[in-house]
């Protein structure tokens, strides 16, 4: 079964574009990761599962379908998943949230994790968000620490992967991915090239 897929959509490539312009301006770059990633989501889940609700419309009384929104989690990596946490709940609005600090060491490129506030994870779907999969590493301590606590199913949504970090992630067998794009060059200060510099300081005004 295909686990990795990097998304072919042109609202997605347009932001992406825009957000690779090193001038955009912090809110624009939050604005458009959030809108990223609320088309990862609607790539993800354009096959789930769903239920019949029972709802009075203007005229009759029907069943109709839902996602049962409930056993969603959405798990944004701070501090530069946090806008597409955001798009992803202008979707599924009443999914859970819950958050992992993870910042990588610039020197030697070591994530640590600083901050855990997960709600019950078991046998709910667990979405993460997280812009960069450079060397991996941070995507790697998220899914371990995710995986941990028995979760239905994990997807990751990702703006942009290295060709690395992808290879390295896509030792979890039983996790989907959903990337934006795959750029080829991971550099030697391990920032993706072309990519989108810093996704942290630039979401957030601290460069
Ligand atoms: C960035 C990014 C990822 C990580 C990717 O976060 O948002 O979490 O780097 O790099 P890796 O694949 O080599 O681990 P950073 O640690 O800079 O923290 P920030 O979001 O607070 O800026
Ligand atoms: N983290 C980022 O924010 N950008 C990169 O290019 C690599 C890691």
């Amino acid at each position: 079964m295909e686990r990795v897929f990097v998304v072919d959509n042109s609202i997605l490539q347009n932001s992406l574009t825009k957000i690779r312009d090193k001038d955009l301006k912090p809110s624009l770059v939050r604005k458009h990761l959030s809108i990223i990633g609320k088309v990862l989501l609607i790539e993800a889940l354009k096959n789930e599962d769903i239920k019949l609700k029972r709802i009075e419309t203007w005229f009759t009384m029907d069943n109709f379908p839902v996602i049962n929104e409930d056993d969603y989690v959405i798990v944004p990596i701070l501090r530069a998943g946090l806008p597409m946490m955001e798009g992803c709940l202008e979707v599924l609005e009443d999914a859970k949230v819950g958050f992992l600090a993870i910042k990588r060491n610039e020197e030697t490129l070591e994530s640590k994790v600083f901050y855990e506030r997960l709600p019950e994870l078991e046998n709910k779907t667990v979405i993460i968000t997280d812009p960069m999969v450079a060397t991996g590493g941070s995507l790697i301590k998220a899914i371990e620490i995710i995986k941990s606590k028995n979760p239905k199913k994990i997807i990751s949504l990702n703006v942009i992967a290295s060709k690395e970090g992808l290879e390295r992630v896509s030792k979890f067998k039983d996790v989907f991915f959903y990337i934006g794009a795959v750029d080829p060059i991971l550099n030697d200060k391990g920032y993706i090239v072309p990519g989108i510099g810093d996704a942290g300081d630039r979401c957030f005004n601290t460069l």
